[in-house]
């Protein structure tokens, strides 16, 4: 995982009032639960006292309390009740329980991967597409892929294999050419990819190299680090995924569906669960074909042959280097 990244790790709906739900994210057993007001408050899936997990307790009184012998905890982690001890006896700060830096925007969940930061400004922004704002609605599928999380986003990095795996859906047309993609990467945008694919009349491809992003059409791809990707498939309608780590070996598929079309209530809640249904459908493509890849996880020197349509990739990779090492630097 990158170090000192907001990851998007669950959706809203997910963590319900009054009930504490416990996932497993960037390799640890977690609780999420929301307190009095609604806030969403992180931490570590196991009580201080002896070991027990506190998403399978209740939330009292806006604390997550301990199933095994009441102990109950605040968003901040502090214990604030030890029941055996007696209501009113001071709670010690041994009895702390690790929270996690959490926030919610946008429907997600994020989290923070990194020693917490002292202060709201010590933190960068959430991560998100400025284009997708409120006039948007949404509906999300999960689906649960057996790899790393870097393997789910070059796979949707990856304008190279749609005459393939998708060769019966979004890859109709045999167009095995791959021109360029022009791709750029910034810290405004993220990663941008145009895709010019085109069927094999004999042409030569144009190298990303010699061929500058299109000024006169939008990207289609865009990726945001650590891990969000947007597909824009017009003004109005966008697919998002979340990549969510589950572990090393294992990822969670947020698979959005955000669009503008269709803006009457119960109209919208029909539009948009069909929408991410027909993202699993695609998806469940692309699922048994990467997850054979090997290693799971993928680094900038690794023993792959990449081609100039790997450009994408390619920069992905060299960008989560430079930020894993840059954090690392700093810490
Ligand atoms: S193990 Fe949690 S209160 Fe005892
Ligand atoms: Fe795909």
């Amino acid at each position: 995982m990158i170090p000192d990244q907001w990851y998007a790790v669950l959706t809203s709906d997910e963590v319900r009032p009054g009930k504490p739900v416990g996932a497993t994210r960037l390799g640890e057993k977690l609780v999420f639960w929301r307190d009095e007001q609604g806030r969403i408050a992180c931490a570590a899936d196991c009580c201080p006292h002896r070991g027990v997990a506190l998403s399978a307790g209740e939330v009292v009184g806006g604390a997550v309390a301990c199933p095994f012998h009441g102990f109950r905890f605040d968003s901040s982690g502090r214990c604030v009740e030890i029941p055996a001890n007696g209501a009113s006896a001071p709670v010690p700060k041994v009895f702390q329980a690790r929270a996690l830096p959490v926030r919610e925007a946008h429907g997600f969940i994020y989290i923070w991967n990194g020693t917490p930061r002292a202060g709201e400004a010590g933190y960068p922004p959430l991560p998100w597409f400025e284009d997708i704002d409120e006039s948007f609605s949404f509906g999300v599928a999960r689906r649960r892929w057996k790899t790393h999380y870097s393997r789910a986003i070059e796979n949707q990095l990856d304008v190279v294999h749609l005459p393939f795996v998708h060769r019966r859906s979004i890859g109709r047309g045999n167009k095995r050419i791959v021109n360029g993609p022009p791709t750029t990467l910034d810290d405004v945008h993220g990663l941008r990819v145009w895709v010019e694919n085109a069927v094999d009349q004999g042409q030569t491809p144009k190298k990303p190299g010699d061929y500058p992003a299109p000024p006169d059409r939008p990207h289609q791809l865009r990726f945001l680090f650590p891990n969000l990707w947007e597909n824009r498939i017009s003004d109005d309608l966008r697919i998002l995924v979340a990549f969510a780590p589950i572990d090393g070996e294992n990822t969670l598929m947020y698979l959005g569906f955000f669009q503008r079309f269709m803006r009457t209530p119960v109209l919208r809640g029909a539009v948009n669960w069909l929408g991410a249904r027909s993202n699993t459908f695609v998806a469940g493509e692309d699922q048994p074909v990467v997850e054979t890849q090997r290693p799971f996880r993928t680094d900038l020197k690794m023993d792959e042959k990449l081609i100039p349509g790997d450009a994408p990739i390619i920069l992905y990779r060299r960008r989560r280097r430079e930020l894993i090492d840059a954090a690392q630097t700093k810490g």
